[in-house]
């Protein structure tokens, strides 16, 4: 359990009892880019969070005054770490704790043994990763509805190293 006092943000596991909640997050966070409905629904399948994705994966909530404010998840595939999902309750954000999120999915990459993780990110956040250190390695394509493609920037983050800044505001 790490705790981010300057922010009084919290973070620890999440429980499988928690998916609809982090269910929630996902979704309201993802629409928080003015998304269309249609998109939305798209996505539905990987905003939804499982009690069975919780027990089987690095998943660990943040958490204000007893509600949880965001939540990540770090999945291992094959000899790969990513971070497939970081979100932030919209109400809470620009408060310190996508950032607090962001910092605990590296302590936690770095205690299982990988010295990076990768992020596919969504557009809107790509000035969030960079923002937290992470380079941009290049983009993937991938099909979208009625025939469109979407590009996607792809990060990659060192687990012990932080932007200066947030260093900087960590001593
Ligand atoms: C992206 C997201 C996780 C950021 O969380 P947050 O709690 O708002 O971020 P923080 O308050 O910790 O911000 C930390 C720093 O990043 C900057 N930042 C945050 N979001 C940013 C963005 N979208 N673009 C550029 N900079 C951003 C902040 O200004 C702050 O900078 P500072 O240290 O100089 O003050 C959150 O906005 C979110 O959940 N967005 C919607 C869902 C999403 O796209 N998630 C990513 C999926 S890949």
């Amino acid at each position: 359990m790490t705790d981010h006092p300057s922010q009084r943000v919290l973070i620890s596991a999440a429980l499988p009892g928690e998916a609809d909640a982090l269910t929630e997050i996902a979704f309201a966070a993802k629409r928080h880019w003015g998304y269309p409905d249609a998109w939305i629904e798209q996505w539905r399948a990987a905003l939804t969070i499982t009690a069975e994705f919780i027990a089987t994966h690095e998943v660990f909530a943040a958490r204000k005054a007893g509600s949880i404010a965001g939540f990540a998840a770090l999945v291992r595939d094959g000899g790969i770490l990513r971070l497939e999902h970081l979100w932030v309750r919209p109400g809470d954000m620009g408060r310190g704790v996508g950032s607090a999120l962001f910092r605990h999915s590296q302590q936690r990459a770095s205690a299982l043994g990988f010295e990076t993780f990768e992020i596919e990110s969504d557009p809107s956040a790509s000035g969030f990763y960079l923002r937290m250190g992470a380079e941009q390695m290049g983009t993937s394509t991938s099909a979208f509805l009625e025939g469109l493609t979407r590009e996607l920037p792809v990060f990659r983050c060192h687990a012990s190293r932080c932007a200066p800044a947030l260093r900087a505001r960590r001593e």
